[in-house]
């Protein structure tokens, strides 16, 4: 595959690392996005697991959930008055607070995780606060045989409240603890997820989600989530983003992860909106629909 590339609808593709991301050229999403352009769109982040379009600036926030809704149903959880789709993502100076400085993929502790993320930069940083992500596909494709073999039918527990202590304020105030609690009972998820387009192959055991393996001993398991969570953190399966005002990246839940690197040395507002696909697939369940695994170099 060539490093810059065309797809139907004048999009161009920029490839940012040989394993991961990409930009996008020749979409407005203010403008409108033809049914060409929604297809290559989902082609190069099923083929890239991030990309991000340059130059949004004239986007609203219908433009925002209407283009969020080309790849699934938008989730309606937040705060936000009247627009319960957006998840403010801040970062105050010198913040490490939550998940985000960890590698992770978006509600991971939910029975139905989000498939995609589509984050806007309405007023970044100007210096700092950038984005990285890295390819579960690429971490899964690179591991031993017999370390597959291990994952194939492993799954890990999560749980939304098992990380947050109470006085952490992201999801509400302290007292939503309970609230949430009640409503994010534990769930397991696979180790290893199979994308529900393309069966792509890729690591989900992630820093901020996995609590441990479900079967294994406290030992062990701790043993195979540090050695996971270590494979994600290779330069080599990333790419990194310096936010600009008007970019909007949508990545792919089930093949990267991300981490926001907290070194703000501004305040910061981006608005997130996510959106559902169904459960996380496993191999196993992934066969069962009587496709073929892929597994990409
Ligand atoms: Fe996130």
């Amino acid at each position: 595959m060539e490093q810059v590339y065309e797809l139907a609808g004048g999009v161009t593709v920029s490839r940012m690392q040989p394993t991961i991301g990409a930009s996008i050229s020749g979409i407005d999403i203010a403008g409108g996005v033809s049914a060409e352009q929604v297809e290559s769109l989902k082609q190069a982040l099923y083929a890239h697991g991030v990309v991000v379009l340059r130059g949004q600036d004239a986007m609203s926030f219908d433009d925002h959930l209407g283009f969020a809704a080309i790849f699934g149903d938008p989730i309606s959880e937040g705060h936000v008055p009247d627009r319960p789709q957006i998840t403010p993502v801040t970062g105050k100076v010198g913040s490490k607070e939550g998940t985000a400085c960890y590698w992770h993929s978006d509600g991971v502790y939910k029975p139905e995780p989000e498939f995609a993320s589509i984050l806007r930069a309405v007023d970044p940083c100007t210096f700092g606060g950038d984005t990285s992500w890295s390819s579960g596909v690429a971490a899964y494709a690179n591991l031993p045989d017999e370390v597959k073999r291990q994952l194939r039918d492993m799954r890990f527990n999560s749980s939304l409240t098992a990380r947050m202590p109470k006085d952490y304020n992201h999801f509400g105030d302290g007292d939503n603890w309970n609230k949430l609690h009640e409503k994010y009972p534990p769930v397991t998820q696979p180790a290893v997820s199979a994308h529900p387009v393309t069966g792509a192959l890729a690591l989900y055991v992630n820093q901020s989600w996995s609590i441990d393996i479900v079967g294994m001993d406290e030992g062990e398991s701790a043993a195979m989530v540090a050695m996971l969570t270590a494979e994600i953190k290779r330069p080599e399966y990333q790419c990194r983003w310096q936010w600009q005002k008007g970019d909007v990246a949508i990545w792919d839940n089930r093949l990267v992860q991300h981490y926001g690197v907290p070194d703000h040395t501004t305040g910061r507002y981006l608005e997130r909106i996510t959106v559902a696909n169904g459960p996380v697939l496993s191999i196993a369940d992934w066969e069962a629909s009587g496709a073929k695994v892929k597994v990409v170099a």
